[in-house]
C-alpha cells in the first residue's frame, strides 16, 4: 500500500494532523526515529500498524542535539527527509513529525531534563556520558506532543529500551512501550543508520560484531567464562575493530547471579569502534550445562529427542 504521509513540520501541525483521530478516540501508535530510516525502520512501521490496525501510525525525524556529546556525529549524522518519506509511504505511515529544533526546544537548551537513574552509568552510559539523558528527554518531549498509546523502540538499542520503559513506568506515562527484534543484513550486521558510514573493508569487519555475539551463545553451555572468551577470540581474528565493551549481564541490565544456575538467561552486549563509526549489538543468552556434567538418562529410558534436557537458546533479537 501506498499513501502519501502528511508531513508535519511543526507542533501545531501535528496536533491540527492529529486532531481528528483523537477525538474519534483512535489509537495512535508511534515510531520516534533519527531518520536516514531503513528497513530496521520499516519493520518498527509495521508493528506499530499492527497495534493501531484502525488508527494512526506516526513516524518523528528528529536528530536529537541533546543526545550527542562533544565531538559526536551530530553534524555528519545522515540527514534524508525525502528518502525518509519515501519509505513512509512504501509502508503506509500516516503522519511523519518532522520538526525543526526550535519547535522541540523552544525555549533553547532546556533546563529541565529527565534524569536517568543508575542503568544510564553502564556500558553505553560509560562512554556516552549525558547520552541517556539526552535520548530521555527527547522522548518525554515527543510522548508529550504525540501522546501516543503505544510507541515501538527497537532492540538494537537494548540500553535504550530498558531506559525508555523505566521512564515511562516510574513518571506514570500512559504509554505503552513495545520492543522489537533487531533486523540484520545477511551476514548477521545489525541494520543501523550508522551503517552507511563504513567503507567496503569496515564493512565487512562489521559482521564480526555479531559473530562474536553468536560465539557467547554457544560458550555459555560452559558458563560465562568460556562465553566471554569464545568471544573474545573472533575479536582478536578481526582487523580495525577497536572494542569499547563486551559484557554479559541479567536481562534487566544488572550484575548476572554468582554462580550463574542452569538455564538463567542474560543479554550479552557489544560495542566497538570501525575507525570513526561505532556501532553497537546484542543477543539474549542462556546458560546451560556442559554435555559431560549432565546427569545420565537411567538406562531402562532411552533419551527423548523431544525433550532435551539443555534449554533452548532463544533465537535472534
Ligand atoms: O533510537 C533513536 O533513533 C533515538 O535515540 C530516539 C529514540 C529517536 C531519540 O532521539
Amino acid at each position: 500500500m501506498t499513501t502519501v504521509p502528511l508531513l508535519a513540520r511543526t507542533r501545531e501541525e501535528l496536533s491540527s494532523a492529529l486532531s481528528e483521530a483523537r477525538s474519534q478516540g483512535r489509537t495512535v501508535a508511534f515510531v520516534p526515529t533519527m531518520g536516514a530510516l531503513h528497513e530496521g525502520h520499516a519493520s518498527l512501521v509495521r508493528i506499530a500498524r499492527e497495534r493501531a490496525t484502525d488508527g494512526v501510525v506516526v513516524v518523528s525525524v528528529f536528530v536529537n542535539p541533546l543526545q550527542f556529546g562533544e565531538g559526536e556525529d551530530l553534524d555528519r549524522y545522515p540527514r534524508t527527509l525525502p528518502e525518509d518519506l519515501e519509505l513512509c509511504a512504501r509502508e503506509g505511515v500516516d503522519v511523519v513529525f518532522a520538526p525543526g529544533v526550535e519547535d522541540v526546544y523552544p525555549g533553547g537548551e532546556p533546563e529541565v531534563t529527565v534524569a536517568p537513574g543508575e542503568l544510564a552509568t553502564v556500558l553505553e552510559g560509560r562512554t556516552r556520558p549525558g547520552h541517556f539523558a539526552g535520548v530521555l528527554t527527547v522522548v518525554a518531549k515527543l510522548f508529550g506532543l504525540v501522546r501516543p498509546d503505544v510507541a515501538v523502540f527497537g532492540q538494537k538499542d537494548y540500553q535504550q529500551l530498558a531506559l525508555i520503559r523505566r521512564m515511562a513506568l516510574d513518571l506514570n506515562m500512559a504509554v505503552e512501550i513495545v520492543g522489537a527484534e533487531t533486523c540484520r543484513e545477511d551476514d548477521g550486521l545489525a541494520m543501523s543508520s550508522r551503517n552507511r558510514y563504513l567503507d567496503e573493508e569496515q564493512r565487512r569487519e562489521a559482521a564480526s560484531l555479531n559473530l562474536t555475539l553468536r560465539a557467547a551463545q554457544e560458550g555459555a553451555t560452559y558458563g560465562v567464562d568460556v562465553a566471554l572468551d569464545a568471544a573474545r577470540a573472533i575479536q582478536r581474528g578481526t582487523n580495525g575493530v577497536d572494542l569499547d565493551y563486551l559484557e554479559i549481564t541479567d536481562p534487566d541490565l544488572k550484575p548476572l547471579p554468582d554462580p550463574v544456575p542452569e538455564g538463567t538467561e542474560g543479554r550479552i552486549l557489544i560495542a566497538a569502534w570501525l575507525g570513526q563509526t561505532r556501532l553497537i549489538d546484542n543477543l539474549p543468552i542462556v546458560f546451560g550445562t556442559p554435555p559431560e556434567a549432565r546427569t545420565p538418562a537411567p538406562p531402562d529410558r532411552e533419551a527423548d529427542p523431544q525433550n532435551p534436557t539443555t534449554p533452548d537458546r532463544d533465537g535472534d533479537s
